[in-house]
């Protein structure tokens, strides 16, 4: 997407140096830094401190990261050293493991001295086909939001309200969740974006901002406003991402996100997900049993970042020295809370039926 008029993606190849360079994303949206990824360590780093997040954004990092392995030594047991290396940094969003089995698979019955040069061919196609997916995903996404536009009156704007950032910074381009909305406000539809700030790492402050390059107008919210804002008829369409969804339709995604869907249930207030077909765990079926939760440093909770009043970025505590914090990253939302799942394919109901219906040949596989 564009900033400020020039179009990024939140990663690129550096063809002249032959490194992968990211979009630093630990200190946006206060400040813009691009950063070279150069060692397997600095990519575990990447994924594992958020340097690069989002589920699609990750797990095309790790394809990246798995080029590196195989120029570095692309034997089998560096690449399934490598594969368990990438791996571990993040356990609950799937697109990590899709990305390096995809890879393994792919790179495996090559010749050794074939494998550097495929692998960073996988690399790309892998990026360039998530581009694609989302693209798909806003098209499919926009039908909805026209839909909802038309039974408006005149001049009134779809009111979306949204969690944690599936923009373009979680994924290589367009975002999943925020794809319909981009889309929607290129159409000329009037949108406005309720932003929970998602405590306790705020990505809603990165929706802000990439809803704000773009032109979307927007109100950054306290995770805690979303039901009142619904009991009260102000939000049309709740759209979501997710991290790994279950082959019934289970949604993993950031949490907070469970708290936004049962008050959308009480409110009649449809909830969408937006789902790449990467981030479906066919080998899953209930999501609450089966997800396993990433629990994230109490850090996270204890301290907020942000910008310092005597100027420069900083970390400031906000609870009592030594108090405990708890921080679950991610919850599961059960598939009886989801109006329909927004793929590239199409829109589906959160149902076994339903993605097998538009994914026939994995769930058959699966
Ligand atoms: O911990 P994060 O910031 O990586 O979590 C991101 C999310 O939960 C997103 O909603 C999800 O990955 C979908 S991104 C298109």
């Amino acid at each position: 997407m564009k900033i400020d008029g020039t179009h990024y993606r939140s990663l690129w190849w550096n063809h002249d140096n032959n490194v992968l360079e990211i979009i630093d994303q630990r200190w946006l949206p206060h400040e813009f830094r691009v950063i070279p990824v150069v060692t397997m360590q600095d990519y575990a780093d990447a994924i594992y401190e958020m340097r690069v997040r989002g589920a699609p954004l990750i797990g095309a990092t790790a394809a990246y990261g798995m080029a590196l392995a195989m120029a570095e030594d692309a034997s089998d047991a560096n690449m399934d050293a490598a594969w368990t290396f990438l791996e571990k940094t993040r356990p609950t969003a799937i697109n990590l493991r899709w990305a390096l089995d995809r890879c393994r698979v792919a790179l495996r019955p090559l010749a050794e001295g074939d494998r550097a040069v495929a692998a960073l061919a996988l690399a790309h196609e892998i990026a360039d086909e998530d581009v694609e997916i989302n693209r798909r995903i806003g098209e499919n996404g926009l039908a909805i939001i026209r839909e909802i536009a038309a039974k408006k009156p005149a001049g009134e704007p779809v009111r979306l309200l949204t969690h944690c950032n599936a923009g373009w910074l979680a994924t290589v381009d367009w975002g999943t969740a925020t794809s319909p909305m981009y889309q929607a406000h290129d159409a000329g539809i009037a949108l406005h974006v309720w932003v929970d700030e998602t405590r306790p790492r705020n990505q809603g402050a990165l929706t802000s901002w990439e809803l704000g390059k773009h032109g979307v107008p927007h109100t950054y919210i306290t995770d805690n406003a979303g039901g009142h804002l619904m009991q009260h008829g102000m939000v049309d369409m709740v759209i979501t991402g997710t991290d790994r969804t279950t082959r019934q339709g289970d949604v993993c995604n950031k949490i907070g996100t469970y708290l936004k869907a049962l008050a959308a249930h009480d409110n009649n207030v449809p909830f969408y997900v937006a789902l790449p077909s990467p981030t479906i765990d066919w080998t899953v079926t209930d999501g609450v049993a089966e997800i396993p939760i990433e629990e994230r440093n109490a850090r996270e909770v204890t301290h907020v970042q942000g910008v310092l009043d005597g100027g420069g970025i900083g970390m400031v505590q906000v609870t009592p020295e030594g108090t405990p914090g708890g921080n679950p990253a991610f919850d599961v939302t059960p598939n009886r809370l989801v109006t329909g799942l927004i793929t590239e394919r199409g829109v589906c109901e959160a149902s076994a039926d339903g993605l097998a219906g538009l994914f026939p040949e994995f769930a058959r596989a699966a």
